[in-house]
């Protein structure tokens, strides 16, 4: 029997600086309206000079381990989720493994755009299931307002930093209950960044900055993440109407929205603070599952869907049985029958 894990701890960090619509506006051809009805972003948080993914996901890290009660020290793995690394290497596991003071704990970093998160807890979750670590730590952070075009109405609109953390230990009852993850890298050009060990086309750019056609990916995104649930949920051996709560990556509003639609699950079903932090890639699902702990939205039995798409292009889905977060509460003591043989 493979072994469970359960999320101990979650953990969120957002910068300071808040960009509003109306700062939008006056830097380029667009308006409140627009924004809000084509994306349900009201505002979103831009990271400080001397901020990076790492040190924002050592923010994050620190709440997630206070709340599952973990010292740095115990963890076994590190494992970050990022497209917006401090430098090409180290690895920003390393360091916030580092940061944190894990000395126990090994550390590398998965590239899976959007879907990194949800990569990096299944990977997760699969080192627990094994036996071969007890105690992983998960980050998703992204300082993305440094490869944003801030002249390009049609991106800046949509991307900002921030990151999100969870502790995965063994143990529980719940835990994941099926996951699925996919590519299709023919997709590839339809969203990316370029980097400075690319083929060398003779021209310096000014920046390597996000490049998207937001049509084709709005379509591909609802169909994937339609997709994705479906198929998670039936592995789970599960019904769509059984899942209690989504959190999806939160890219734009109208995404999530025709997402449950298809899916035939009521909207408010899905966690949405996309309107308050933008799209923070693989920041995003667990900056959401944090703020639906805070709001009681977690309950013990619970299936959560955890549904995402990006970049690659990739998406996924995982099914996952909520177990409550902090240390696990001790099993009652089974009631033994009297000396007497009563
Ligand atoms: N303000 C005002 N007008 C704008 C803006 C803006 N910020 N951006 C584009 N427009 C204009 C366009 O130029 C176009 O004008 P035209 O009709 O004169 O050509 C018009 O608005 C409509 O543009 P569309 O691209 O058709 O608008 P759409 O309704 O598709 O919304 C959007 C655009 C928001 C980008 C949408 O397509 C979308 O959300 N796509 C998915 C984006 C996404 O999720 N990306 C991240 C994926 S994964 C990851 O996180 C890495």
């Amino acid at each position: 029997m493979t072994v469970r894990s359960r999320i101990s701890g979650i953990g969120m960090y957002v910068p300071e600086r808040v960009l509003t619509n109306a700062d939008l506006e006056r830097m380029v051809d667009t308006s409140d309206t627009w924004i809000q009805d084509r994306t349900g972003v009201r505002e979103r948080r831009i990271a400080a000079d001397d901020e990076t993914a790492s040190t924002m996901g050592i923010q994050a890290a620190r709440q997630a381990l206070e709340q599952a009660e973990v010292d740095p020290k115990d963890l076994d793995l590190v494992i970050t989720a990022t497209t917006s690394p401090d430098g090409m290497f180290p690895a920003v596991a390393s360091r916030i493994q580092d940061g944190l003071g894990a000395t126990g704990a090994g550390a590398f970093d998965v590239n899976a755009a959007c879907v990194g998160f949800l990569s990096g807890l299944a990977t997760a979750t699969q080192f627990i299931a094994t036996g071969a670590y007890e105690r992983i730590l998960v980050v998703g952070t992204e300082l993305l307002s440094r490869i944003v075009d801030w002249s390009d109405r049609t991106t800046c609109v949509l991307f900002a930093d921030g990151a999100g953390a969870v502790v995965v230990e063994a143990g529980g009852q719940g835990g994941p209950l099926s996951f699925v993850l996919h590519s299709d890298g023919s997709g590839a050009q339809t969203l990316y960044a370029d980097g400075p060990c690319g083929v060398p086309n003779g021209l310096e750019p000014d920046g390597y900055y996000i490049s998207m056609d937001g049509r084709h990916i709005f379509k591909f995104a609802v169909q994937a993440m339609d997709s994705a649930t479906r198929e998670s949920v039936e592995m789970a051996g599960l019904d769509l109407s059984d899942i209690d709560l989504m959190i999806p990556h939160q890219a734009n509003l109208r995404i999530i929205n025709a997402t449950t639609k298809a899916l035939g699950m009521p909207p408010e079903r899905a966690m949405v603070n996309v309107d308050r932090y933008g799209n923070t890639s693989s920041a995003s699902i667990p900056i959401a599952l944090r703020e639906a702990w805070e709001q009681g939205r977690l309950h013990e039995g619970d299936r959560i869907a955890f549904v995402t798409f990006g970049g690659g292009l990739v998406w996924g889905a995982m099914i996952f049985e909520w177990v409550p977060v902090g240390p696990l509460r001790p099993v009652a003591e089974p009631v033994h029958a009297t000396a007497s043989g009563n």
